[in-house]
């Protein structure tokens, strides 16, 4: 396999993925019917984890691009670039899986701009196509190809969000946090800790959650959990863990922290 322009994006390993309903056989399903997907849900909550997973469960590789405002067509599409004997086409990300047939993820999709984003205008519809201008070429994409885009609907403002013409062209996931007993066992088989202990992070979680709206922008996601548990598992101490690794990162308000310490002495 060599010479298989996808290789460095293939996954080797089953990533860890504890399905939260019917999201994997519904992905599936979208796969099956090469319908472009869109993500959306909270800052930890399992998204990036959840495409992982399913590029690796339907054996195609994944090309993950992390989106900003400065990124433009171009970074997605290709260039050409100089070199002392010529100059020569490098395919971007979206042409490198709309050709070899990879599963393209455009990560917190609304950062990049929406001039921007229209180039998956022809790749999410009907055409399966993608036009590479400067090159004079038109892909047309492989069967195997899929996108995938993801973003946090919180604390998007007016001026970042995505056309209604390319919201439309995708069916869509609503992620949350898991319920207790999931994320229970996401943190153990993660990390190792008990699934008492989880249950103590997972109670301070549900608190801080509550505070969502009343001063905090976003809950206290998974992975916050995770990385106290780890620390946990480390040998700090369950108070100085929670303090670390879910308090001070979450909010730098005062008050907020003193609630969230009571939560986590709650629990204790
Ligand atoms: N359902 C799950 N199964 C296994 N691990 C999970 C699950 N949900 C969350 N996690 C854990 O939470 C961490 C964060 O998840 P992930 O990176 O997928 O978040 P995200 O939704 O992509 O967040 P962001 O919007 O910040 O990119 C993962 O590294 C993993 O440890
Ligand atoms: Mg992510």
């Amino acid at each position: 396999m060599s010479n298989d322009p996808l290789r460095d994006w293939r996954i080797a390993e089953p990533p860890h993925y504890r399905a939260q309903a019917d999201e994997v056989a519904l992905f599936e399903a979208a796969y099956a019917a090469r319908l472009p997907v869109m993500v959306k849900g909270s800052t930890g909550c399992g998204k990036s984890r959840f495409v992982e997973y399913m590029a690796w469960r339907l054996q195609r590789p994944l090309i993950t691009v992390a989106c900003n405002e400065d990124m433009t067509a171009a970074d997605l599409v290709g260039r050409f670039l100089l070199e002392p004997s010529g100059t020569r086409w490098q395919d971007g990300p979206l042409a490198l899986a709309a050709r070899h047939g990879g599963i393209c993820y455009l990560d917190e999709v609304v950062e990049a701009r929406q001039d921007t984003t229209v180039v998956i205008h022809a790749l999410t519809d009907h055409r399966r196509q993608l036009p590479l201008d400067k090159k004079g070429e038109l892909i047309r994409a492989h069967p195997d190809f899929q996108l995938v885009i993801s973003y946090n609907p919180g604390y998007q403002s007016l001026m970042k969000d995505l056309k209604p013409s390319t919201r439309q062209r995708f069916t869509a996931f609503d992620f949350d946090y898991p319920e207790a007993d999931v994320e229970a066992e996401v943190l153990s088989t993660e990390t190792g800790i008990s699934s008492a202990q989880a249950h103590q992070l997972i109670a301070v979680a549900h608190a801080a959650r509550r505070l969502k709206g009343h001063g905090l922008v976003e809950g206290m996601s998974t992975r916050l959990l995770v990385n106290a548990a780890r620390l946990i598992q480390g040998g700090v101490s369950l108070h100085a863990a929670c303090q670390m690794a879910m308090v001070r990162p979450l909010t730098d308000d005062a008050d907020l922290r003193d609630a969230l310490e009571h939560a986590v002495l709650a629990v204790i």
